[in-house]
């Protein structure tokens, strides 16, 4: 990749508070020099641990999902406001298991990208065909889509604080990573997506990280190429010695 990386841990319904406070225990001295951003995505519940764990250190915090609204009558959600309150850093915003068990959609996501925002968040932005669609050959219109839909009402100064996760969905928890070429090559029609939608600058700069089945073994070829800079790790983020060989390939 031609950008830093961003090397981001995606836990989803992972780890108890004592299990949480073991793998930042361990994974602190194994990504202390790390030459890539580091990240941390962890259940609400272990919000406040990870962030008092990684009090000056180089590991960033985030969520794993935020609601649109600033507060209300949403049982069981959590606002942006809240996270930023607590000195949450990320959120992970329209993860496929988002869109596939939960209702996201491409509308709903922009909300959530709007309220991360605006309450100063950075967000991972999550997109990404499923298998049936690879087949039809509209790979790159359905993450098109899903990428402009979720940028409605971003703006050029917003964008920084957006990174963009490319994840096949047939590639997650399946142990089948997309080919480093198939990486590439989606990656680099989001760029062209965002070159359309905010000129050529902010497309070299944004970071479109790869996600699905990536581990210690495949992520060195990933970040190899051109316009994949960084990951967005799920089951090989659960163990630290993995997800550290990942942040040193990225470093
Ligand atoms: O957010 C992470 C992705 O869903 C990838 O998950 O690495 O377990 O395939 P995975």
């Amino acid at each position: 990749a031609l950008r830093k990386a961003v090397i981001a841990g995606n836990w989803k319904m992972n780890k108890t508070r004592p299990e949480a406070k073991a793998l930042i225990e361990e994974l602190k001295p194994l990504v202390a020099d790390a030459g890539c951003d580091v990240v941390i995505c962890v259940p609400y519940t272990n919000l406040e641990t990870a962030l008092e764990l990684t009090k000056g250190t180089n590991i960033g915090v985030g969520a794993e999902n935020c609601h649109w609204a600033k507060s209300g009558a949403f049982t069981g959600e959590i606002s942006a406001d809240m996270l930023a309150e607590m000195g949450v850093q990320y959120v992970v915003i329209g993860h496929s298991e988002r869109r596939q068990y939960f209702g996201e959609t491409d509308v709903t996501v922009n909300k959530r990208v709007r309220a991360a925002l605006d309450a100063g968040l950075t967000v991972i932005l999550c997109v990404g065909e499923l298998l049936e669609q690879r087949e039809q050959g509209v790979t790159e219109e359905i993450v098109g889509m899903q990428t402009k839909i979720a940028l409605q009402g971003v703006s050029e100064k917003e964008l920084k604080k957006i990174i963009i996760a490319y994840e096949p969905v047939w590639a997650i928890g399946t142990g089948k990573t997309a080919t480093a070429d198939q990486a590439d090559e989606v990656n680099g029609c989001i760029r062209g997506v965002i070159a359309k939608l905010y000129g050529k600058a902010a497309a070299d700069a944004v970071t479109v990280q790869y996600g699905g089945s990536m581990n210690a073994g495949n992520a060195e070829e990933l970040l190899n190429k051109e316009h994949v800079d960084g990951g967005l790790i799920g089951g090989a983020s659960l163990k630290a010695p993995d997800f550290a060989a990942i942040v040193k390939a990225a470093s």
